[in-house]
Protein backbone atom coordinates (compact mmCIF):
# COMPACT_ATOMS: atom_id res chain seq x y z
CA UNK A 1 0.00 0.00 0.00
CA UNK A 2 1.43 3.75 -0.42
CA UNK A 3 2.31 5.26 2.52
CA UNK A 4 0.34 7.99 3.76
CA UNK A 5 -1.84 8.38 0.56
CA UNK A 6 -5.47 8.20 0.61
CA UNK A 7 -8.72 8.64 -0.90
CA UNK A 8 -11.66 9.45 0.48
CA UNK A 9 -15.22 8.92 -0.32
CA UNK A 10 -18.40 10.86 1.62
CA UNK A 11 -21.69 9.23 1.71
CA UNK A 12 -20.10 5.83 1.41
CA UNK A 13 -22.13 3.77 3.31
CA UNK A 14 -24.92 2.71 0.13
CA UNK A 15 -25.77 3.23 -2.94
CA UNK A 16 -23.40 4.66 -5.56
CA UNK A 17 -20.83 5.86 -2.63
CA UNK A 18 -20.57 2.37 -1.38
CA UNK A 19 -19.96 0.93 -4.78
CA UNK A 20 -17.16 3.54 -5.87
CA UNK A 21 -15.58 3.10 -3.05
CA UNK A 22 -15.43 -0.56 -3.46
CA UNK A 23 -13.74 0.02 -7.30
CA UNK A 24 -11.48 2.46 -5.21
CA UNK A 25 -10.32 -0.39 -2.83
CA UNK A 26 -10.33 -2.86 -5.94
CA UNK A 27 -7.89 -0.08 -8.02
CA UNK A 28 -6.74 2.24 -5.69
CA UNK A 29 -2.87 1.47 -4.21
CA UNK A 30 -3.22 3.99 -1.17
CA UNK A 31 -5.84 3.88 1.55
CA UNK A 32 -9.04 4.10 1.06
CA UNK A 33 -11.98 5.89 3.71
CA UNK A 34 -14.97 4.56 3.66
CA UNK A 35 -17.16 7.87 5.10
CA UNK A 36 -20.16 7.98 6.22
CA UNK A 37 -22.53 9.92 9.41
CA UNK A 38 -23.59 6.82 10.60
CA UNK A 39 -21.23 4.62 12.42
CA UNK A 40 -22.73 1.25 12.54
CA UNK A 41 -23.89 1.41 9.01
CA UNK A 42 -20.22 2.29 8.26
CA UNK A 43 -18.47 -0.06 9.89
CA UNK A 44 -21.25 -2.84 8.60
CA UNK A 45 -20.55 -1.66 5.10
CA UNK A 46 -16.43 -1.93 5.98
CA UNK A 47 -17.51 -5.84 6.62
CA UNK A 48 -19.28 -6.60 3.72
CA UNK A 49 -16.24 -5.00 1.73
CA UNK A 50 -14.15 -6.63 3.26
CA UNK A 51 -15.54 -10.50 2.87
CA UNK A 52 -15.26 -9.49 -0.83
CA UNK A 53 -11.59 -9.59 0.32
CA UNK A 54 -10.95 -5.40 0.06
CA UNK A 55 -9.77 -3.77 2.89
CA UNK A 56 -11.79 -0.01 3.57
CA UNK A 57 -11.08 2.04 5.96
CA UNK A 58 -13.67 3.23 7.95
CA UNK A 59 -14.15 7.29 9.69
CA UNK A 60 -17.11 8.96 10.91
CA UNK A 61 -17.97 11.88 9.07
CA UNK A 62 -21.38 13.58 8.51
CA UNK A 63 -20.89 16.27 6.17
CA UNK A 64 -23.12 18.80 7.76
CA UNK A 65 -21.28 18.56 10.97
CA UNK A 66 -18.74 21.11 11.32
CA UNK A 67 -17.22 19.62 14.23
CA UNK A 68 -17.12 16.24 12.44
CA UNK A 69 -15.50 17.15 9.73
CA UNK A 70 -12.74 18.78 11.88
CA UNK A 71 -12.39 15.51 13.96
CA UNK A 72 -11.86 13.90 10.32
CA UNK A 73 -9.60 16.46 8.77
CA UNK A 74 -7.37 16.32 12.04
CA UNK A 75 -7.16 12.55 12.12
CA UNK A 76 -5.66 13.31 8.62
CA UNK A 77 -3.44 15.93 9.66
CA UNK A 78 -2.48 13.50 12.91
CA UNK A 79 -1.85 10.88 10.67
CA UNK A 80 0.30 13.00 7.84
CA UNK A 81 -2.08 11.48 5.16
CA UNK A 82 -1.85 13.23 1.75
CA UNK A 83 -4.95 12.86 0.21
CA UNK A 84 -5.14 11.66 -3.76
CA UNK A 85 -8.61 11.34 -4.38
CA UNK A 86 -11.57 13.28 -3.42
CA UNK A 87 -15.07 11.77 -4.14
CA UNK A 88 -17.61 14.32 -2.76
CA UNK A 89 -20.70 11.97 -3.45
CA UNK A 90 -22.61 12.45 -0.15
CA UNK A 91 -26.58 14.00 -1.10
CA UNK A 92 -30.08 14.19 -0.73
CA UNK A 93 -32.97 14.21 -3.04
CA UNK A 94 -36.64 15.07 -1.86
CA UNK A 95 -38.92 13.49 -4.57
CA UNK A 96 -41.92 15.37 -5.37
CA UNK A 97 -44.27 13.71 -2.97
CA UNK A 98 -42.62 14.56 -0.14
CA UNK A 99 -44.06 15.99 2.78
CA UNK A 100 -41.64 18.10 4.31
CA UNK A 101 -42.35 21.99 3.91
CA UNK A 102 -40.25 23.26 0.81
CA UNK A 103 -38.42 25.64 3.12
CA UNK A 104 -37.37 22.75 4.80
CA UNK A 105 -36.43 20.78 1.89
CA UNK A 106 -34.42 23.44 0.08
CA UNK A 107 -32.38 24.37 3.36
CA UNK A 108 -31.47 20.91 3.81
CA UNK A 109 -30.79 20.28 0.23
CA UNK A 110 -28.46 22.84 0.01
CA UNK A 111 -26.96 22.41 3.29
CA UNK A 112 -25.61 18.61 2.72
CA UNK A 113 -25.32 18.95 -1.34
CA UNK A 114 -23.38 22.25 -1.50
CA UNK A 115 -22.76 23.89 1.56
CA UNK A 116 -20.81 20.84 2.77
CA UNK A 117 -19.44 19.84 0.07
CA UNK A 118 -17.48 23.09 -0.29
CA UNK A 119 -16.72 23.22 3.34
CA UNK A 120 -15.09 19.96 3.23
CA UNK A 121 -13.71 20.22 0.26
CA UNK A 122 -12.10 23.63 1.15
CA UNK A 123 -10.64 21.70 4.83
CA UNK A 124 -9.63 18.70 2.55
CA UNK A 125 -7.11 20.96 0.08
CA UNK A 126 -4.22 21.75 2.60
CA UNK A 127 -3.53 17.70 2.18
CA UNK A 128 -3.39 17.86 -1.59
CA UNK A 129 -0.70 17.71 -4.17
CA UNK A 130 0.28 18.18 -7.42
CA UNK A 131 -1.67 15.31 -8.92
CA UNK A 132 -4.33 15.12 -6.69
CA UNK A 133 -8.09 14.68 -7.70
CA UNK A 134 -11.22 15.82 -6.88
CA UNK A 135 -14.63 14.50 -7.90
CA UNK A 136 -17.87 15.74 -7.27
CA UNK A 137 -21.28 13.81 -7.89
CA UNK A 138 -23.44 16.37 -9.33
CA UNK A 139 -26.67 15.14 -11.82
CA UNK A 140 -28.21 15.80 -15.02
CA UNK A 141 -30.16 18.56 -12.52
CA UNK A 142 -26.89 20.43 -12.45
CA UNK A 143 -27.53 21.43 -15.97
CA UNK A 144 -26.91 25.02 -15.83
CA UNK A 145 -30.11 24.99 -18.40
CA UNK A 146 -32.27 23.93 -15.60
CA UNK A 147 -32.39 27.62 -14.13
CA UNK A 148 -34.96 29.38 -15.57
CA UNK A 149 -33.77 33.01 -15.23
CA UNK A 150 -30.68 33.86 -17.67
CA UNK A 151 -29.88 36.45 -15.31
CA UNK A 152 -28.70 34.13 -12.26
CA UNK A 153 -27.84 31.49 -15.28
CA UNK A 154 -25.19 34.17 -16.00
CA UNK A 155 -23.91 35.19 -12.45
CA UNK A 156 -23.64 31.03 -12.21
CA UNK A 157 -21.16 31.19 -15.43
CA UNK A 158 -19.20 34.28 -14.41
CA UNK A 159 -15.36 33.31 -14.89
CA UNK A 160 -15.38 35.99 -12.17
CA UNK A 161 -17.22 35.05 -9.41
CA UNK A 162 -15.78 34.30 -6.25
CA UNK A 163 -16.39 31.65 -3.53
CA UNK A 164 -17.97 34.08 -1.45
CA UNK A 165 -20.37 35.66 -4.23
CA UNK A 166 -21.54 31.45 -5.17
CA UNK A 167 -22.04 30.77 -1.58
CA UNK A 168 -24.40 34.37 -1.19
CA UNK A 169 -26.23 33.90 -4.48
CA UNK A 170 -27.10 30.27 -2.91
CA UNK A 171 -28.02 32.05 0.24
CA UNK A 172 -30.46 34.05 -1.79
CA UNK A 173 -32.28 31.28 -3.60
CA UNK A 174 -32.75 29.74 0.75
CA UNK A 175 -34.08 32.89 1.41
CA UNK A 176 -36.46 33.38 -1.63
CA UNK A 177 -38.03 30.16 -1.48
CA UNK A 178 -38.43 31.51 2.34
CA UNK A 179 -40.53 34.09 1.15
CA UNK A 180 -42.21 31.99 -1.41
CA UNK A 181 -40.73 34.03 -4.34
CA UNK A 182 -37.91 31.42 -5.49
CA UNK A 183 -40.36 30.55 -9.06
CA UNK A 184 -41.09 34.39 -9.55
CA UNK A 185 -37.23 34.69 -9.22
CA UNK A 186 -36.17 32.45 -11.75
CA UNK A 187 -34.31 29.42 -9.83
CA UNK A 188 -36.99 27.08 -10.92
CA UNK A 189 -38.92 24.70 -8.27
CA UNK A 190 -36.56 22.06 -6.85
CA UNK A 191 -33.88 22.45 -4.43
CA UNK A 192 -32.04 19.84 -5.67
CA UNK A 193 -31.40 21.74 -9.41
CA UNK A 194 -29.77 24.65 -7.71
CA UNK A 195 -27.88 22.82 -4.75
CA UNK A 196 -26.35 20.59 -8.34
CA UNK A 197 -25.34 23.76 -10.18
CA UNK A 198 -24.00 25.41 -7.29
CA UNK A 199 -21.72 22.40 -7.24
CA UNK A 200 -20.87 22.60 -11.02
CA UNK A 201 -20.30 26.46 -10.66
CA UNK A 202 -18.00 25.36 -7.58
CA UNK A 203 -16.02 22.74 -9.79
CA UNK A 204 -15.54 24.79 -12.34
CA UNK A 205 -14.25 27.77 -9.98
CA UNK A 206 -11.46 25.16 -8.46
CA UNK A 207 -10.30 23.82 -11.72
CA UNK A 208 -9.87 27.45 -12.16
CA UNK A 209 -7.89 27.96 -8.92
CA UNK A 210 -6.20 24.50 -8.82
CA UNK A 211 -4.85 23.89 -12.37
CA UNK A 212 -1.63 25.50 -12.41
CA UNK A 213 -1.07 23.41 -9.45
CA UNK A 214 -1.68 20.38 -10.84
CA UNK A 215 -4.90 19.37 -9.12
CA UNK A 216 -8.09 17.87 -11.16
CA UNK A 217 -11.56 18.62 -10.62
CA UNK A 218 -14.36 17.54 -11.99
CA UNK A 219 -18.16 16.94 -11.88
CA UNK A 220 -19.91 14.02 -12.72
CA UNK A 221 -23.66 13.08 -13.89
CA UNK A 222 -23.51 9.06 -12.56
CA UNK A 223 -26.98 8.48 -14.77
CA UNK A 224 -29.91 7.17 -13.36
CA UNK A 225 -29.11 4.75 -10.88
CA UNK A 226 -31.10 2.32 -9.00
CA UNK A 227 -30.26 3.89 -5.06
CA UNK A 228 -32.61 4.50 -2.17
CA UNK A 229 -32.75 7.46 -3.37
CA UNK A 230 -34.73 6.83 -6.77
CA UNK A 231 -36.57 4.35 -4.32
CA UNK A 232 -35.10 1.43 -6.36
CA UNK A 233 -35.57 2.89 -9.92
CA UNK A 234 -33.25 3.68 -12.32
CA UNK A 235 -31.36 2.23 -15.03
CA UNK A 236 -28.13 1.43 -14.29
CA UNK A 237 -26.79 -0.86 -11.03
CA UNK A 238 -24.45 1.39 -9.04
CA UNK A 239 -21.48 -1.02 -9.47
CA UNK A 240 -22.11 -0.16 -12.98
CA UNK A 241 -22.47 3.64 -12.62
CA UNK A 242 -19.15 3.90 -10.35
CA UNK A 243 -17.19 3.46 -13.38
CA UNK A 244 -16.85 7.34 -14.70
CA UNK A 245 -16.04 8.64 -11.43
CA UNK A 246 -13.37 6.19 -10.22
CA UNK A 247 -11.99 6.39 -13.74
CA UNK A 248 -11.87 10.50 -13.15
CA UNK A 249 -10.57 9.73 -9.76
CA UNK A 250 -7.68 7.50 -10.31
CA UNK A 251 -6.70 8.23 -14.42
CA UNK A 252 -8.60 11.32 -15.53
CA UNK A 253 -8.50 12.29 -19.35
CA UNK A 254 -10.10 15.51 -18.86
CA UNK A 255 -10.09 18.82 -16.03
CA UNK A 256 -12.85 21.37 -15.40
CA UNK A 257 -15.34 19.24 -16.82
CA UNK A 258 -18.91 18.23 -16.27
CA UNK A 259 -18.53 14.48 -17.05
CA UNK A 260 -21.66 12.16 -18.05
CA UNK A 261 -22.40 8.78 -16.87
CA UNK A 262 -21.35 7.75 -21.04
CA UNK A 263 -17.80 9.61 -20.23
CA UNK A 264 -18.20 12.31 -22.52
CA UNK A 265 -17.72 15.63 -21.62
CA UNK A 266 -20.98 17.86 -21.80
CA UNK A 267 -20.99 21.98 -22.51
CA UNK A 268 -22.67 23.31 -19.04
CA UNK A 269 -23.96 26.47 -20.82
CA UNK A 270 -24.88 24.44 -23.73
CA UNK A 271 -28.84 23.05 -24.96
CA UNK A 272 -30.29 20.51 -22.12
CA UNK A 273 -28.53 17.36 -22.65
CA UNK A 274 -30.97 14.73 -21.80
CA UNK A 275 -33.50 13.21 -24.33
CA UNK A 276 -35.94 11.40 -21.86
CA UNK A 277 -37.33 14.22 -19.73
CA UNK A 278 -40.03 13.91 -17.32
CA UNK A 279 -41.61 10.64 -18.81
CA UNK A 280 -41.23 11.31 -22.80
CA UNK A 281 -38.37 11.43 -25.32
CA UNK A 282 -37.48 14.93 -26.38
N1 LIG B 1 -29.58 7.97 -7.81
C1 LIG B 1 -29.53 8.71 -8.91
O1 LIG B 1 -30.23 8.45 -9.92
C2 LIG B 1 -28.61 9.89 -8.97
C3 LIG B 1 -28.60 10.65 -10.17
C4 LIG B 1 -27.75 11.72 -10.26
C5 LIG B 1 -26.94 12.04 -9.19
N2 LIG B 1 -26.97 11.31 -8.04
C6 LIG B 1 -26.10 11.70 -6.94
O2 LIG B 1 -25.32 10.58 -6.55
C7 LIG B 1 -24.95 10.71 -5.16
C8 LIG B 1 -25.24 9.41 -4.45
O3 LIG B 1 -26.63 9.15 -4.52
P1 LIG B 1 -27.25 7.70 -4.38
O4 LIG B 1 -28.13 7.50 -5.54
O5 LIG B 1 -26.23 6.70 -4.06
O6 LIG B 1 -28.21 7.96 -3.12
P2 LIG B 1 -28.39 7.21 -1.70
O7 LIG B 1 -28.35 5.74 -1.88
O8 LIG B 1 -29.57 7.86 -1.08
O9 LIG B 1 -27.06 7.62 -0.90
C9 LIG B 1 -26.85 8.93 -0.44
C10 LIG B 1 -25.70 8.90 0.52
O10 LIG B 1 -25.50 10.24 1.02
C11 LIG B 1 -25.41 10.14 2.42
N3 LIG B 1 -25.72 11.37 3.16
C12 LIG B 1 -26.87 12.06 3.24
N4 LIG B 1 -26.73 13.06 4.12
C13 LIG B 1 -25.45 12.99 4.61
C14 LIG B 1 -24.71 13.73 5.55
N5 LIG B 1 -25.24 14.77 6.20
N6 LIG B 1 -23.41 13.38 5.80
C15 LIG B 1 -22.86 12.33 5.15
N7 LIG B 1 -23.54 11.57 4.27
C16 LIG B 1 -24.81 11.91 4.00
C17 LIG B 1 -26.38 9.03 2.79
O11 LIG B 1 -26.17 8.60 4.12
P3 LIG B 1 -27.39 7.95 5.01
O12 LIG B 1 -27.53 6.52 4.56
O13 LIG B 1 -26.89 8.07 6.42
O14 LIG B 1 -28.60 8.76 4.73
C18 LIG B 1 -25.97 8.02 1.74
O15 LIG B 1 -24.80 7.35 2.13
C19 LIG B 1 -25.72 11.91 -4.64
O16 LIG B 1 -24.89 13.04 -4.61
C20 LIG B 1 -26.82 12.10 -5.68
O17 LIG B 1 -27.29 13.42 -5.73
C21 LIG B 1 -27.79 10.22 -7.92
Amino acid sequence: MAENKVAIVTGANKGLGYAITQKLCEKYKGKVYLTCRDEVKGRKACEELTKLGLNPTFHQLDVTENESVKKFVTHIHDNKEEVEILINNAGVLYLKDALEPRFVQAEHTISVNFTSLVFLTEAILPFMKSGAKIVNISSSSGHLSRIPSEELRNKFRSDKLTLDELKSLVSSYVEDVKENRDVKNGWGDSPYVVSKVAVNAYTFMLHRKLSSQGITVNCVHPGYVQSDMTHGAGNIAPIMAANVPVQLALAPRVTGQFVWHNGSSVPWGGKDPRVYIDGRHV
